[in-house]
């Protein structure tokens, strides 16, 4: 199940990445906006981050503006990794080196396809563990008010 929200800037996108889902057989939970009203993006974004941090949800999909907005509240919630991405090579290597469990787009930087490339790049790739497990790890520890070395 993937997690899905976006603010009244990324609608058309949020759709577009609905299809995309629907096609590749995957199901999602859509956790709003749903219009193009001015809206608080915070609130969307949470609970969709929510949702992946309570397992209600495997994996996660935010879309603003920029992207920036929704990457930062999801990375505000315990246990999310989110990856803003503009690029293929970046959503593919945040999922193989960081296990990014959210992705962002910024739905007035990049186009429909490459939206599409970027999801497709993130759903389809592994995190390949070892080395990169240790630095996630690591990670937590951070968020866990730990201090690391
Ligand atoms: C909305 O105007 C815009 O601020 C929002 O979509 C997003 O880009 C914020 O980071």
């Amino acid at each position: 199940m993937i997690a899905i929200a976006c603010d009244h800037a990324a609608i058309e996108l949020k759709e577009e990445i609905k299809r995309l889902l629907t096609e590749r057989g995957l199901e999602y939970t859509d956790f709003g906006t749903n219009d193009t009203a001015s809206c608080h993006y915070p609130v969307f974004g949470a609970q969709a981050a929510q949702a992946v941090a309570d397992g209600r949800c495997d994996r996660g999909i935010v879309i603003c503006g920029t992207g920036i907005g929704m990457s930062l509240v999801a990375n505000k919630v315990k246990g999310i990794r989110c990856a803003l991405c503009s690029d293929p090579y970046s959503a593919r290597m945040t999922r193989a080196h960081n296990d990014a469990n959210m992705l962002a787009l910024g739905a007035r930087v990049i186009g429909v396809e490459l939206a599409k490339m970027i999801v497709e790049a993130w759903l389809d790739t592994p995190f390949e563990g070892g080395r990169h497990q240790t630095r996630v790890d690591m990670i937590t520890a951070i968020e866990n008010g730990e201090t690391i070395e």
